[in-house]
């Protein structure tokens, strides 16, 4: 086995410690740093949490401050609805934001980055 490209794997899917999910405003977004960007990591309704590049598609909004509604963002710009699973635009719209993996464990919000 190559170790080299083990390592490498390792760390293209690594899971980083975001937040607590209480530091996440229900129906909003928290914005974390990240080597791609900014990331907003959102909670809905449901206390589900989905994480997106901070970027809309259409151009380039901060999702960060869309409302939350179901499992999709408004745009703060041009009000599209960003689905929060995949990052996609709903139709008619076109185009997607990076989307993260997410995992909750005791509270703590961890992003596969
Ligand atoms: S920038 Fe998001 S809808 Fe236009």
């Amino acid at each position: 086995m190559n170790m080299g490209t083990a390592a490498e794997v390792l760390q293209m899917d690594r899971w980083v410690r975001a937040c607590r999910i209480e530091d996440i405003p229900r129906l909003g977004a928290r914005v974390v740093k990240s080597a791609h960007g900014d990331i907003a990591v959102f909670r809905n309704a449901e206390d589900e949490v989905f994480a997106l590049a901070d970027r809309c598609p259409h151009k380039g909004g901060p999702l960060s401050q869309g409302i939350v509604f179901g499992r999709r963002v408004a745009c703060p710009l041009h009000n599209w609805a960003i689905q929060l699973e995949d990052g996609c635009a709903a139709a008619p719209d076109e185009g997607c934001a990076r989307h993260y993996a997410v995992k909750i464990e005791a509270g703590e919000v961890f992003l596969r980055i």
